[in-house]
């Protein structure tokens, strides 16, 4: 394989949802399939990276050499997952859909049906993204995700800020075809300082390779990527 600037870094991305447990047998969790972040993961190493893939459950499955997957479930196993990679990755990249919240307290026992209603208490999932955001040093690239469904555009500049990201890979719910469950997506990068760059509906594998392309130029910083990343 060609020598390539993303020879031997060391990349780490979490993929696909949570789940957070209600009882023994309930949880939680969202749509995401994790097909995007799986994606990444293999165009990383189709470029020659290390790949370690933080993944919540999902129904695919990806081995290389060069790749370590950590099964997890929860947004806590998640981040303590990631707490063990992040100080020595190049590039972290965000792509879980991580639940916000969980319950309170998880029932030791099936929860019976004896009321007429039932609540359950939720208190908030650390994010993953923004505490590494307070840690990460300046030769780290971060990439997040950002959903949107209104104002994507503030949304995303403003989780680039808050989150401390190099990049964010914005997603609009109002495009066909893109988004949960699909083998196609739409994005917009937005980086810090620059115009926002919009591309058109793609294979997600395609995508992947726009979004590690992306990555690239981050982190070649001053020098012409093109001599330097080829993309086959
Ligand atoms: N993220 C994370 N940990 C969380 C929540 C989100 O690491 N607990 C990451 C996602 O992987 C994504 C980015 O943060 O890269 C944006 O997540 P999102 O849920 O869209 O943003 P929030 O800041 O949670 O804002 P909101 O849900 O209010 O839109």
């Amino acid at each position: 394989m060609n020598a390539t600037l993303l020879n031997n870094k060391k990349v780490l991305i979490t993929a696909g949802p949570t789940r957070e447990a209600i009882d023994p047998v309930r949880y939680i969790s969202n749509h995401s399939s994790g097909k995007m972040g799986y994606a990444i993961a293999e165009q990383f190493l189709n470029q020659g990276a290390e790949v370690v893939l933080v993944s919540g459950p999902v129904n695919i499955s990806l081995q290389h050499p060069r790749l370590k997957t950590v099964k997890v479930n929860s947004a806590s196993e998640m981040y303590l997952a990631c707490c063990h990679y992040f100080e020595n990755t190049d590039v972290a990249v965000f792509a879980a859909a991580v639940a916000d919240y969980r319950p309170a307290k998880v029932a030791g026992q099936k929860i019976k049906k004896d009321e007429s209603s039932f609540t359950i208490s939720l208190i908030k999932n650390v994010d993953i993204a923004y505490e590494f955001g307070k840690i990460k040093s300046a030769s780290q690239v971060s990439v997040g995700f950002a959903l949107e469904t209104n104002d994507e555009l503030t949304h995303a500049q403003g989780k680039l800020q808050k989150k401390n990201f190099d990049m964010v890979v914005l997603n609009s719910m109002n495009d066909a075809n893109a988004t949960f469950g699909f083998d196609t997506n739409k994005i917009t990068i937005v980086k810090k300082d620059l115009q926002p760059k919009e591309f058109s509906l793609k294979q997600k594998s395609e995508v992947a390779k726009d979004i590690v392309k992306e990555i690239s130029v981050l982190l070649i910083g001053q020098y012409e990527h093109k001599e330097l990343v080829r993309f086959e």
